[in-house]
């Protein structure tokens, strides 16, 4: 195994029964991505973007193929030890950021260790190394209600980051912000890639949120295409 390699995947389908029919967002899908990338996934609504995210997540499991993370086949762990690997190797970071709003930024990005049996002290250590990642130190007991879209979308990425997990995956992380909060979380996802050796994998609608990524790749009807001219040459 090529040690640099921390996505793999072969043919992946994802298929739902739906009554009588079936519904494949996901066909055949083979894609490897390198340690450290920032990597963008594009493509028109329904193309399968956020099927492929909640698979590399370990959300949910593929119907067929093969699906490797740093080397461990995820495709075909049971549901209970996919959840205990996906809390330790991924970040899930929403478009809508998703913070409780009775707690406070602090307890808001502590939220992810008080499954594990970390002292305090050291859910204090990672809780603020999280927030200084984030540059939002001096927001820990601020309400969700108390903070801009921009500082709450950091929130969000710093509660992703508490694990310290490898893979970072972000469903449209600047869709509901203005463009210079955008732009600032842009310039943090590429500084925890390229600075931190995160792992991201990013779907954007937004051509400009997807030059930042390092690679983009464009999915159309479940299958990746080459690039925009040959979507649009059919
Ligand atoms: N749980 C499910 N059951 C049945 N069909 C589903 C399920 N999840 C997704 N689909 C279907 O798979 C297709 C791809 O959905 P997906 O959410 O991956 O698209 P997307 O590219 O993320 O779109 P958008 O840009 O609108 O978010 C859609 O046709 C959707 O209806
Ligand atoms: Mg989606």
């Amino acid at each position: 195994m090529n040690n640099d390699i921390i996505i793999k995947c072969r043919n992946l389908t994802k298929s739902y029964q739906k009554g009588d029919n079936m519904v494949t967002p996901l066909q055949e899908l083979s894609l490897d991505l390198d340690k450290g990338k920032f990597l963008a996934l594009m493509g028109p609504s329904g193309s399968g973007k956020t099927t492929l995210l909640n698979l590399l997540a370990g959300i949910d499991s593929p119907t067929q193929g093969s699906l490797e993370i740093q080397g461990n086949d995820i495709a075909h762990l049971k549901r209970r030890e996919l959840t205990k690997w996906r809390a330790q190797n991924v970040g899930y970071i929403f478009q809508l950021y998703h913070l409780i709003p009775v707690l406070t930024a602090y307890e808001n990005i502590e939220l992810p260790l008080l499954t594990s049996k970390m002292s305090k002290k050291e859910r204090h250590v990672r809780v603020s190394a999280a927030l200084n990642l984030v540059h939002l130190h001096d927001r820990y007991d601020h309400y969700p209600r108390q903070l801009s879209g921009g500082q709450e979308q950091r929130v969000a990425i710093a509660r992703a980051l508490v694990v310290d997990p490898p893979l970072l995956v972000a469903d449209e992380p600047t869709g509901d912000l203005d463009a210079e909060s955008a732009k600032n979380i842009l310039n943090l996802l590429k500084e925890l890639s390229h600075v931190h050796g995160k792992t991201i994998v990013m779907v954007t609608h937004d051509p400009k949120a997807a030059n930042y990524a390092d690679q983009v790749l464009h999915l159309e009807k479940g299958k990746l295409v080459e690039s925009l001219s040959e979507i649009h040459g059919g």
